[in-house]
């Protein structure tokens, strides 16, 4: 990868569906491969990255560089898992503009980084959920294999296309394979974009959310943690081999007490 950062943005229309999830997991992923990555809290509003992360102490916040106090490479943060993290600061004492004002400042100071810059976005078509598709080079849109995150996912593909930036592709999470929820196959065609992450409903997310350990950390061989290493092979063009002898190291894990 060259000296200038790519900047990812994970999208939704429908708020809920994983965005979160896959920022953290997609960028602890790419790290074990060997990329340099820096995972950004863009939800000003409602960030919820710390809370999935488990709450960590940082002094300088995304709030801090949007101002113009902080240079960006001080609010980057080596969390104790080892990810790099750009904060939002969930004081409501700081000042809050907005993002649309900031949006040439926040895409040259996330230009300053290096290799993956992967932007945790707020949902919905909100001016700030708007700008970030501004900001970013491509995005990766979340979707839940039903009719309601669905169509909203393809307004936010069709937004980011009229802006000339590409959509990689749709990670489809919660698949629970009952016959009334959206077939990968289906959705592919709704959002003329290929599908590129299947990750189960799985009560392991439910877990490692509640001990704030991000699930390919807490449960490596879980389906979804498995999942979303084959998304980061995919992204960095590497071909994904699955590991040898899944079922016992699931099974381990389970006798572990996961
Ligand atoms: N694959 C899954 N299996 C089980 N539960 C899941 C799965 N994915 C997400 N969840 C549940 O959904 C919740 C929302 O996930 P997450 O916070 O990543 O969504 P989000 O798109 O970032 O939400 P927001 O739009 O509010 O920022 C999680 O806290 C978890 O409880
Ligand atoms: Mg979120």
């Amino acid at each position: 990868m060259g000296e200038l950062s790519r900047i990812i943005g994970i999208a939704s229309g429908k708020g809920g569906v994983g965005k979160t999830l896959t920022a953290i997991n997609l960028g602890i992923a790419l790290q074990e491969l060997g990329e340099q990555v820096t995972v950004v809290d863009a939800d000003l509003t409602v960030s919820n990255l710390g809370v999935q992360l488990g709450t960590f102490s940082f002094d300088v916040s995304l709030q801090d560089v949007l101002s113009g106090k902080e240079h960006i490479l001080n609010a980057v943060h080596q969390h104790p898992i080892g990810l790099m993290v750009v904060p939002s600061s969930l004081s409501v004492d700081d000042v809050y503009t907005g993002l649309k004002p900031n949006a040439k400042k926040l895409r040259r100071d996330l230009k300053k980084l290096k290799g993956f810059v992967i932007l945790d976005c707020p949902p919905g078509l909100t001016d700030d959920a708007l700008t970030v598709l501004e900001v970013v080079d491509d995005i990766v849109v979340v979707t839940n294999p039903d009719v309601p995150s669905v169509t909203d996912a393809i307004k936010v593909i069709k937004i980011t296309r009229d802006l000339k930036k590409n959509v990689l592709g749709v990670v489809v999470n919660r698949i629970q394979g009952t016959n009334y929820e959206l077939r990968p196959a289906e959705i592919e065609i709704m959002c003329e974009a290929p599908i590129i992450s299947k990750i189960p409903e799985d009560k392991i997310i439910k877990k490692s959310i509640f001990e704030e350990t991000p699930v390919i950390k807490y449960s490596p061989y879980s389906k979804p943690s498995i999942e979303f290493r084959r998304l980061a092979y995919y992204m960095t063009n590497r071909t994904f081999k699955e590991p040898k002898n899944l079922f016992f190291k699931r099974f381990m894990e389970k006798l572990r007490g996961f």
